[in-house]
Order: structure tokens, then sequence, then C-alpha cells
């Protein structure tokens, strides 16, 4: 099969794929990945969007927050996700501090991750400003994803991690958000941590895709951390997380038994190692044997 053909098979999921899903009330479904391994196992197992969070410099970096994360690290993961996968669409998180300040910012910004990166669209967080970016990153030619809720970017003047969207005037300022994201062009909005009830009210006041992650069913779709529903992570886990595996403690068992195999010389085993020829290995042993006897050149 010629690479047109193959690529004529894969399914891609474009913008247009997703509005479908939602106007059919099919549940869209979205992860985080930060590397080529799990980018192609998203792919294979069907996963609509895949989002190079900035979640990364969380849980594969090791910042405590998303905050110091660089676009040269951002980069690095989405080009490694890019070549992972071949359906699902690609989303990056622009990091703090690369798009705020301008329009122009913004624009550079997601330029680098489409030309660069491979991403198929950038999410931006919050309104207020970000929506004039959003704007003008789409007047450029970029999908963009908007997120409003917890946006943790700006977990400190939040006053934390917490629920987004509790009173009636919270609730009320967070559609406002998201609608004027809409209106800016924002092909979908990430709804984060939200009361259920909230949600149900909100989404069917948007036109455009609503994804959730700890906000409740109403959404077209939903999202979470790659390590959180995995099981990989060892910190506080959200309450909107439920764990489907549990990588952790299954990694924890695979290296504890590979370190105690190759302290007791278990491993490697004769299946583990390459072999030569009898005569060459008497060869060079003859060969070796006069070096010791101080005659290597004999
Ligand atoms: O960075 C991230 O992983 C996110 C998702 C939780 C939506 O923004």
């Amino acid at each position: 099969m010629s690479g047109g053909q193959r690529a004529l098979k894969t399914r891609r999921v474009t913008l247009r794929t997703l509005a479908a899903k939602k106007d059919a009330g099919e549940p869209i479904v979205m992860v985080t990945a930060y590397d080529h391994p799990s980018a192609q196992i998203a792919d294979e197992v069907g996963v609509d969007v895949v989002l190079v969070g900035d979640s990364a410099a969380n849980v594969v970096l090791g910042y405590d927050t998303t905050v110091p994360v660089t676009v040269e690290e951002m980069l690095m993961l989405t080009r490694a996700v890019r070549r992972g996968l071949a359906s699902a669409l690609l989303v990056a998180d622009l990091p703090f501090g690369s798009y705020e300040a301008s329009d122009l910012d913004a624009v550079r910004t997601a330029q680098r991750f489409v030309k660069e990166g491979g991403a198929d669209a950038v999410k931006l967080e919050r309104g207020g400003t970000t929506v004039e970016r959003a704007r003008a990153v789409i007047a450029a030619g970029i999908p963009v994803m908007g997120h409003v809720g917890l946006t943790p970017q700006a977990a400190a003047s939040l006053g934390g991690y917490r629920v987004q969207g509790r009173t009636a005037d919270a609730a009320e300022a967070l559609l406002a958000e998201a609608r004027a994201l809409e209106a800016a062009g924002c092909f979908a909005i990430v709804l984060e941590a939200v009361p259920a009830a909230v949600a149900e009210l909100i989404v069917p006041r948007l036109g455009c895709v609503v994804i959730g992650i700890g906000a409740g069913a109403a959404a077209d779709g939903q999202v979470l951390v790659w390590h959180d529903l995995l099981g990989l992570g060892s910190g506080h886990v959200a309450t909107f997380v439920r764990r489907f595996a549990d990588l952790r403690s299954e990694a924890v068992r695979g290296l504890s038994a590979y370190a105690d195999a190759v302290r007791s010389r278990e491993f490697p085993a004769a299946e583990h190692t390459y072999t030569l020829p009898a005569d060459e290995l008497d060869d060079l042993r003859g060969r070796l044997g006069r070096e010791s006897d101080g005659d290597p050149g004999a």
C-alpha cells in the first residue's frame, strides 16, 4: 500500500468531525499525552483529541505548577506526540507567559506550535484579554480551544486549585467568558472544575464543542490527564479523576523484579545474549591467550 493510500485509509479527526459528534450527541474523547508511545496508544484506541497540556509541567517535568514550563519544553513534547499520531486532532497548550501580553506574542507562539510542533490547534486559558488573543490567533488561521473555570495558569489569582462558579454571580461570569470565547471563534472550550449543575446550564447555551473535566456529564466530551487516569502519578488526585488503571504499581513491580534479577545474576539469561561462531571464538581465545603470555604479535 502506498503512503497516499494509507493516508486515505486513516480517519483524521478534524474540527468538523468534532462539531458533527456534538450535533449527533456522540461523546468526544480527549486525553493529554506528552510523548510518542502515549500518542500511539491514544491513536490506537481511537481517542478523538490529544492535548499536549501544560500539565506536563507537573506530571512529566516535576514543576510544582504549570507556570514555569517553557515554550521550548512544550514544543519538544508536542513534536514527540505529533510523530506518534495519525488520526487524533492534536491540540497544544500555549504556556504561561507566551501569549498574554499582546496579540503579536499570541500569534507568533501559536505559529511555532503549528509550524515546529505540528499541532493542529492551540489552547489558551481564561477569558478577559485572552479573548482578544484567541481572536488574533484564529484570524491568523490557527484554530483555538478556550479554557475556563479552573485555569491552572491563574491558580494564584483564583486562590488555589478551587472549584469555580459556585455562586450565581461566578457562574454567570463563567458563561459570559465562554460566550466571548465562542464569539471570538473558538471551536471548543474546556470547562474545568465547575459544579455539574452549572455545566448543565452553560453547555446548552454554547454552540461550540464543550469538553468537561470535573464538570459533570453535560459536556460534549471529557478530558483527563494521562497520568491521572492511568494511575501513574504519586501525589494528590482531584475528586473528578477516575483511575482506569494502576500503572505506577505495575511499574514499581516490574522495576523491582528487574533490580532483583540483576542483583541475583538471574538476568541476563542465555536467551538474552548474542553468540558468535565456535571457530571464531576459538580463534579469539587463542589470540588473547597468546597475548596474556606476553606474545601479542605471534
Ligand atoms: O494542561 C492540561 O492538561 C489541561 C487539561 C487538564 C484540560 O489543560
